[in-house]
């Protein structure tokens, strides 16, 4: 996001700069279309820069029909700062919304969901549209209670005056904004023909959607108002699972306050004669420059943030960050800085998501399954993480014969120059262009993977090696820790160091458990029954593995290999017998 000079000077107040920015937003459009040298003379060439890129993507993603990360964060960029979110009324008629809204200019897309009541979010065909809607939008009254003078682009419907019969029909359609519950999935899981087809119904019920992401982007576009009251041209990006392409609907918000443009990065001082730099206020570390801009920035978001709830700063974190709950869209927020490494781990998931749509129906299984059985957990504690449990999906697909995907070495060899990237000392060079990638030609199946899956990870010899999905080989474990993931970029850290040998025990007589049952007729062929709609239909493969499991009660590995069958096993597949036959009776 680039800002005009005049803009830039005004560092005095927070407020006086908000109400700044909210104007100078309608000038930031103009301001980027008068001249494109502007942008080239000005500080921070990035956007240039990744306008260049973006382009350059974009004519591969013609040929092959798949988009960089980078294009879709410009693209869904641009879409949020051109949407506004507005809580309406459970009455709101949609058509007399729309009509209201489209006095300020055309709407290219808008959508209505539920969190602690209706809301909307807009996406005008122009800036000059949100500007011209917040001229006239009024600031609260009529409340004992006193009002913070933040304006942001979160906004309140009202109806004033009569209410006509017509406001009561509403005609609207919420998009879904959480997951269907587990038993629900189970159920659908149990109708579908094959293992396979129980895979892609899997995914599709899980995966974010259209609207989901774009409600992701708005919040960061929301956040990103409240830090250019300090920081004009820093961005707000969301990583991780939101944009990873690996992201389960109700999943968190990671978000990255990006500040590269300000920090004169991309600046050439001339070899001789006058040139100018900014004083700045000197901290001890960059990490302490990190905690003390989230410091502020968490305050803001505390104080000011319209819907942001429960702010904790949680600076003392090896990666410092600010958490807090976004009440409109119903997120769960982390915010970080200086995170880029992070940034880059989220590329390269994404990467290997769009290489083949095998891993991404594999991460979605496999994250499920481990939710349902207890293996990861929304709470930070012992437990695999998702971040931790995908890498290990990607180490078993790199261990197919042939591989299915390839190693980060390779696409690090692969790479041109443009994608030369070292963060903090960490080569995090890989390449992006799909078009050099040569996949190996591996025609297994999404069942004989997941069966694969759990014997894989049933048998790992964790105790003496290490995932690398660096090296895609397994390699001697450089320290004690029960599981040892190499972090891709970090390669000194362990992604799953938190992870507890009871709680590795668990994973392993998990895969064990599941293994066996994928391999059993009774579990792993359809057992009819409520397909035409009638009843709850019988569990089957992928909906049997999604059923509660007594694994926990299991101590010891060695006893698990002594006994593959746990009792509850039998039990299921005794119930399964008893259920067809009363059934044929
Ligand atoms: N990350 C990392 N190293 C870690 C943990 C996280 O590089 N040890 C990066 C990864 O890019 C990860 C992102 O930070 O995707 C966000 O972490 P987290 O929220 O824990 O994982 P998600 O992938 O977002 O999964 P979830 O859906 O559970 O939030
Ligand atoms: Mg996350």
């Amino acid at each position: 996001m680039r800002i005009c000079a005049s803009f830039r000077k005004t560092m005095a107040s927070s407020f006086a700069v908000c109400r700044l920015h909210m104007r100078g937003r309608a000038s930031l459009a103009k301001c980027l279309q008068k001249t494109d040298a502007f942008l080239h003379r000005s500080i921070g060439t990035d956007v240039v820069i990744a306008r260049a890129e973006a382009t350059r993507s974009d004519e591969s993603d013609e040929k092959n029909g798949r988009k960089s990360l980078h294009t879709l964060h410009m693209e869904r960029r641009e879409q949020a700062e051109r949407s506004v979110l507005i809580s309406c009324q459970s009455s709101t008629n949609e058509k007399k919304f729309l009509k209201y809204l489209s006095k300020h200019g055309e709407i290219n897309k808008y959508f209505f969901y539920e969190s602690y009541g209706v809301y909307a979010v807009v996406e005008f065909a122009n800036q000059e549209s949100v500007t011209s809607l917040l001229e006239g939008v009024a600031i609260p009254g009529g409340s004992h209670e006193s009002a913070v003078p933040f304006k942001s682009r979160l906004l309140s419907l009202r109806n004033l005056g009569s209410v006509d019969s017509s406001n009561q029909v509403s005609g609207r359609q919420c998009q879904p904004q959480t997951t269907i519950p587990i038993n629900e999935l189970i159920k659908r899981l149990s109708r579908e023909e094959s293992i396979d087809k129980q895979i892609s119904s899997l995914t599709e019920a899980y995966q974010l959607t259209e609207e989901n992401s774009r409600l992701r982007f708005l919040v960061c576009s929301l956040l990103k108002d409240i830090a250019t009251a300090y920081f004009p041209e820093c961005t707000i990006k969301p990583f991780g699972s939101s944009v990873n392409g690996f992201g389960k609907l109700g999943c968190d918000l990671d978000m990255l306050l990006d500040l590269d443009s300000i920090s004169g990065r991309n600046v050439k001082l001339p070899k001789s004669g006058l040139s100018l730099e900014y004083q700045m206020k000197r901290a001890n570390s960059e990490r302490a420059v990190t905690q003390s801009i989230l410091s502020v920035i968490g305050e803001c978001v505390d104080q000011f943030g319209p819907g942001c709830v429960g702010v904790q700063k949680i600076l003392n974190a090896r990666c410092p960050l600010v958490r807090f709950a976004h009440q409109p869209s119903g997120f769960q927020c982390d915010l970080t800085a200086n995170n880029r490494v992070a940034m880059k781990s989220t590329e390269l998931l994404y990467l290997y998501g769009e290489l083949d749509p095998r891993v991404r129906s594999l991460v979605f299984t496999v994250r499920c399954w481990a939710r349902a059985h207890g293996v990861t957990s929304s709470i930070p504690g012992a437990w695999i993480t998702n971040f931790s449990l995908t890498v290990m999906v990607l180490f078993f697909l790199q261990r197919r014969s042939p591989p299915i995907i390839p190693t980060l070495d390779h696409l690090r060899d692969l790479a041109g120059p443009a994608d030369k990237s070292v963060i903090e000392g960490n080569d995090c060079t890989f390449v992006s262009d799909f078009n050099k990638i040569q996949l190996q030609s591996n025609t297994e199946t999404l069942e004989q993977l997941l069966g694969e899956f759990f014997e894989f990870y049933a048998t790992f010899p964790f105790s003496r090696m290490s995932i690398n999905i660096r090296k895609g080989k397994e390699q001697n474990k450089p320290e004690v820790a029960p599981l040892h993931i190499q972090n891709p970029f970090e390669t000194s850290l362990n992604v799953s160091k938190n992870v507890n040998a009871s709680q590795l025990d668990r994973f392993v007589a998990l895969c064990q458990e599941s293994a066996w049952l994928l391999q059993q007729s009774e579990t792993s062929t359809p057992r009819g029954g409520g397909a035409g709609g009638e009843g709850a239909p019988t569990p089957w493969g992928l909906a049997t593995l999604l059923l509660p499991s007594q694994v926990a009660g299991i101590k010891s590995r060695k006893k698990r290999r002594r006994e593959p069958a746990s009792e509850r096993i039998k039990g299921l597949l005794e119930s399964l017998k008893n259920k067809n036959q009363l059934k044929k009776s």
